[in-house]
């Protein structure tokens, strides 16, 4: 089910952009995976978050490229378009709001500002296919997407993860998805209040 909203869970988009960005921060662009990112607030969230604590230079070399299994063959129309009906808008801080969304054609729709649009693609993809859509990503966020796995594919899709990552790459997810066993070797915990892991 692709249940989804704006700024859901702020705490760790807070955290990568306190933890992980500044250690990325060096590279000349910085490629993040959002695997199972729904039709598209999450890595939109991600986009502004950022945006929001870096300059226009260094947001230009910010690509998120989002993938979803999308069941439905909708959500690449909906993230490239960027425009969502005001209920799923209106609980959005109103300056964030005022700043990177305006006013659609389309009554009662807003849509994002080409700048944040810019900075995410999408690409359907099935993670249980075990093949990652690219490389050298200096972040992976998966959020929400995992509990619906087994044990065991749980730990063969955080494999993937971990060799898609760059050396000294970052892993996201959610609060309560904790580091299964078999693969905490990988990875280290970067804080205590939210599942961000770095590469080892
Ligand atoms: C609950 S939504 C989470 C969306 C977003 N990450 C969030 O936390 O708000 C789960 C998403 O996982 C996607 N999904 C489920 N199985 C998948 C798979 N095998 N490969 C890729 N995406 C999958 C669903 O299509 C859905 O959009």
């Amino acid at each position: 089910m692709a249940f989804t909203y704006f700024f859901r869970d702020l705490q760790t988009l807070d955290m990568i952009c306190e933890h992980a960005l500044p250690s990325l921060k060096s590279r000349r662009y910085i490629n993040i995976w959002d695997a199972g990112c729904a039709m598209g607030p999450e890595p939109y969230s991600l986009a502004i978050v950022i945006r929001e604590r870096t300059g226009y230079m260094y947001f230009r070399n910010i690509k998120i490229h989002a993938t979803d299994l999308d069941g439905s063959d909708l959500f690449g129309d909906i993230i490239s378009n960027a425009s969502y009906p005001w209920e799923q808008v209106e609980r959005i801080p109103k300056d964030i709001f005022e700043r990177y969304f305006v006013a659609d054609e389309k009554e009662k729709h807003y849509r994002l500002v080409q700048e944040i649009r810019n900075a995410v693609d999408f690409k359907k993809h099935d993670l249980l296919s075990m093949k990652s859509p690219g490389s050298d990503f200096g972040l992976v966020l998966c959020k929400n997407v995992l509990l619906h796995f087994s044990e065991h594919q749980r730990i063969e899709v955080i494999k993937m993860f971990h060799s898609s990552l760059s050396e000294g790459g970052f892993l996201a997810m959610e609060q309560t998805q904790k580091l299964p066993e078999a693969v905490s070797h990988l990875f280290e915990p970067i804080v205590s209040h939210a599942q961000l892991y770095k590469k080892i």
